[in-house]
């Protein structure tokens, strides 16, 4: 069995869920009976043994996740306070770790939480073969075009890709992306991040269609009906 102990994963969960709405953030609203969160943490935690896990909340957060854990006797990871944007988050979990004794750094969203081993493996496998940032994509179905101020112009499905999370890195790599590029913290995603390094690969595995983030109202009963299929 391979050692996970050199690596970090990053768990970020520090947003307020505006487009899903609500009182509560999307991360600790139940899927299936298991918060969302929970169902997130304890997919890397059986993919990586061993592996150490930072979950990123925000400040307004942390004292309802304290009592989330103790109600439900769930151990959480070590918390990182997060920013006001995601990058700004995932910028806060870098800064606690130290590259000397971290191989790679995987970043994935806490609202995905149909992340299955399969996909993580797949990730952690391609850095084990020495690609420095690897990403899960999927091809489009719809098509796509480019929106030129109100005019919209077609483009070529086949050369464009989604790209999902956990993202993994070399963790010099991406501390030294974030570290250096920090005018762009409006990123939505940690390899657009790494792409500002010159000549880096990013290099692409299949993602999973399953693996949705959970974003809009509606969301979560589709997550449901995935999970009834995987069973
Ligand atoms: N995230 C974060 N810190 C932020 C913003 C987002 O850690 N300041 C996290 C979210 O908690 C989520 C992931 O980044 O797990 C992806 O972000 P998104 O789906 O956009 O979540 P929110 O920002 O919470 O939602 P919205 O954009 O609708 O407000
Ligand atoms: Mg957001």
């Amino acid at each position: 069995m391979e050692n996970n102990n050199k690596i970090s994963v990053v768990v970020v969960a520090a947003g307020s869920g505006r487009r899903y709405g609500g009182n509560l953030p999307k991360q600790f609203l139940p899927l299936d009976n298991k918060i969302i969160l929970c169902r997130t943490i304890d997919a890397f935690r059986e993919a990586l043994p061993g592996a150490n896990i930072l979950l990123v909340l925000s400040s307004n957060d942390l004292d309802f996740w304290e009592k989330l854990c103790s109600d439900n006797n769930y151990i959480s990871p070590q918390i990182v306070v997060g920013g006001d944007t995601r990058g700004a988050s995932v910028r806060n979990a870098l800064s606690n770790i130290d590259s000397n004794q971290t191989e790679y750094i995987l970043i994935h969203d806490g609202a995905r939480p149909l992340v299955n081993k399969e996909l993580i493996l797949r990730v952690v496998d391609r850095l084990r073969k020495g690609a420095k940032a690897v990403v899960p994509v999927l091809d489009l179905t719809d098509s796509i075009m480019e929106k030129f101020g109100t005019a919209l112009l077609p483009r070529n499905r086949s050369d464009y890709k989604l790209v999902q999370t956990p993202q993994g890195f070399n963790s010099f790599i991406i501390k030294f992306a974030y570290a250096n590029f920090i005018g762009n913290l409006t990123a939505t995603d940690d390899a657009t991040m790494a792409a500002k390094i010159p000549n880096l690969d990013v290099i692409g595995v299949e993602g999973d269609k399953h693996n949705i983030k959970i974003t809009h109202p509606g969301d979560i009963k589709l997550a449901e009906f995935y999970l009834e299929c995987s069973h």
